[in-house]
């Protein structure tokens, strides 16, 4: 049985004290049976973290290098996170491949990198409105958990989560129907399956784009949805923990 994880998507919003508050009210009264992550900007990842101490929420990050260390100006090392004490990093989110023009290999290395640390990774996939219309939703999909896994090889695939994305649900309101979220979670563990049925039957696939109270405990409730990757609704306190709740 996979245990359900919502993971908050910060973006890049927030401040010190808005932070603070944030996550004051998160933990009051939580109560949840999914393992909970927040994943504010890097620069406040150390805030997070020590406000964070002691309850059941953890912390992780956006992004990451695969670099180890050196002269990449903005970067944050896999290294680092690790230092910090942090145990998830998304990488992939289309924003960093459509906005930042990260390709398939750039997201596997950064794959190798961070699981290299004991890391886990929650890589993003998912298709465009326009790849959907034209019928491509499984083979966009496929193609970005196949240059990973391929990557990685089997050593590196006992521990990660995949986030399925539609980038035509994210930030629009327009969630993917349960229909259309199960169709592609299940056709996405069929491919893990492929490599290793083991590996497809532990591996968590999440939700995202648009995820809201008011549909999570739907979402969530499929067979191959294991929690969700929620960001808008992450930056409001009282709708988050009812995700995490309806998880
Ligand atoms: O990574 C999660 C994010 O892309 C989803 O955003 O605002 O549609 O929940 P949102």
């Amino acid at each position: 049985m996979r245990q359900p994880l919502v993971a908050g998507n910060w973006k890049m919003n927030g401040s010190s004290e808005s932070n603070r508050k944030l996550l004051e009210e998160l933990v009051s009264g939580l109560e949840t049976k999914a393992e909970v992550l927040v994943c504010p900007p890097a620069v406040y990842a150390q805030q997070v973290r020590d406000q964070l101490a002691g309850s059941v929420v953890k912390t992780g990050l956006q992004n990451v290098s695969d670099k180890s260390s050196g002269a990449f100006t903005g970067e944050t090392s896999p290294l680092m996170v690790k230092d910090l004490g942090i145990e998830y990093v998304i990488i992939g989110h289309s924003e960093r491949r459509t906005l930042f023009g990260e390709t398939d290999e750039d997201v596997a290395a950064k794959f190798n990198a961070l699981v290299d640390q004991g890391i886990v990774p929650i890589l993003c996939v998912g298709e465009t409105l326009e790849e959907r219309e034209a019928g491509d939703t499984m083979s966009v999909v496929a193609s970005q958990i196949e240059v990973v896994l391929r990557a990685a090889g089997p050593e590196r695939l006992a521990n990660f989560v995949i986030a399925y994305e539609p980038v035509w649900a994210i930030g629009t309101g327009l969630t993917a129907t349960p229909e259309q979220a199960q169709e592609v979670h299940a056709e996405i563990r069929k491919l893990l399956a492929k490599d290793n049925a083991d590996m497809a039957a532990k591996t968590r696939i999440l939700y995202g784009g648009s995820m809201k109270a008011a549909n999570a405990a739907e979402l969530i409730a499929l067979p191959d949805v294991d929690g969700g990757l929620v960001g808008g609704a992450s930056l409001v306190a009282e709708e988050f923990k009812a995700i995490c709740h309806a998880a």
